[in-house]
């Protein structure tokens, strides 16, 4: 069920039941991040494999020193500017978590989410909530409440609806190693952000071999259509335009019919296209066609988080 209730997903979460939650950035699929129970509801529910950590969400920046040993100062002053908002930080985990939800990593995952209905929730919860995105493990994550209720309603009571996300795209994921920053997962804030306050970081490269981190590995935030990337016009020249999909920045393409189209931005706004990404790629998928055409995006901003997720979903 979909709703505006505040006061019922609280007493869902109260009673170690999980809630679809709104962010700015993707919906999350929430439970209680000190209750085991709820923990392995979250990973039953997404069919998620135990490997894959989830990510801690709390509504100030104090109240993470309730589950976190230390903040180095370099996440600090990340902190100072993203929480609230798109940036999620790695950082030495208390005991009180259960080790479930780290995957038995000593690091765990936090984010305070820019969504005012969210942060009134969790101000009002007397524990921090463990939220993945709201979708099945591997598939494209929601940016509506209506995704969450379609893929995820026969298995959760309740989804609050806060709207459809105003930045679209996972958080950036900011972890340290030696003490040097490392960006774990580029997200909605974008590289050149975190840089310009605290200096160069290094990017960890993604590999399914060893998922150390999850939102990491190859294949993921998935169409079940095939997507292939390139350059559009000539992909075309190769395959019959009425079955096909297209992903594209600004451009449409005359040989496909246009509901088949997608267009993420036709300004060519970087911000408007990481907005409109997966609910296009949700819309393709459900259309009769074989196979989706997608392009890069400029490597710059979040396009650079954008052409991550759009490789991943052409990766098989
Ligand atoms: O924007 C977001 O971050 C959304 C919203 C709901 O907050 N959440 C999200 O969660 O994208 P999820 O579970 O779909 O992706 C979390 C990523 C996973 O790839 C996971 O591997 C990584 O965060 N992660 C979580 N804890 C980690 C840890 N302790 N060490 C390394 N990576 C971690
Ligand atoms: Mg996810």
């Amino acid at each position: 069920m979909i709703g505006t209730d505040i006061k019922r997903a609280k007493a869902l979460l109260q009673n170690n039941q999980l809630v679809g939650i709104p962010t700015e950035t993707v919906y999350g699929l929430a439970g209680n991040a000190f209750s085991k129970e709820a923990v392995v509801e979250i990973f039953r529910v997404k069919n998620r494999p135990a490997f894959d950590p989830l990510i801690i969400h709390t509504s100030s920046f104090e109240r993470i020193n309730e589950f976190v040993h230390s903040i180095p100062e370099q996440a600090q002053e990340l902190a100072k500017h993203f929480m609230p908002g798109s940036l999620t930080l790695l950082l030495p985990k208390k005991d009180i978590l259960p080790e479930l939800v780290t995957s038995g990593s000593s690091l765990v995952a936090v984010r305070i989410p820019a969504h005012p209905m969210t942060l009134s929730l969790l101000s009002q919860l007397d524990f921090p909530v463990a939220a993945p995105s709201a979708n099945p493990f591997g598939y494209i994550s929601p940016t509506s409440a209506e995704h969450v209720e379609q893929q995820l309603g026969d298995r959760i009571p309740y989804v609050l609806d806060g709207g459809i996300c105003k930045v679209g795209i996972e958080s950036t994921i900011v972890g340290f190693e030696k003490d040097e920053p490392v960006i774990f997962r580029k997200g909605g804030i974008a590289i050149e952000k975190i840089e310009s306050l605290i200096g160069e970081v290094r990017i960890k490269p993604h590999s399914s071999s060893n998922p150390k981190a999850p939102g990491m590995l190859k294949s993921h935030y998935a169409p079940h259509i095939p997507v292939l990337i390139g350059d559009i016009e000539q992909l075309l020249t190769q395959l019959e335009p009425q079955k096909t999909g297209i992903l594209s920045f600004r451009k449409s393409f005359s040989l496909v019919p246009s509901k088949q189209q997608i267009i993420l931005s036709n300004k060519g706004d970087l911000s408007e296209a990481a907005r409109n990404l997966f609910a296009g790629m949700r819309q393709l998928d459900k259309m009769d066609i074989e196979i989706i055409l997608a392009e890069l995006l400029p490597e710059e901003g979040l396009g650079r988080a954008i052409n991550d997720r759009l490789k991943r979903a052409a990766a098989r």
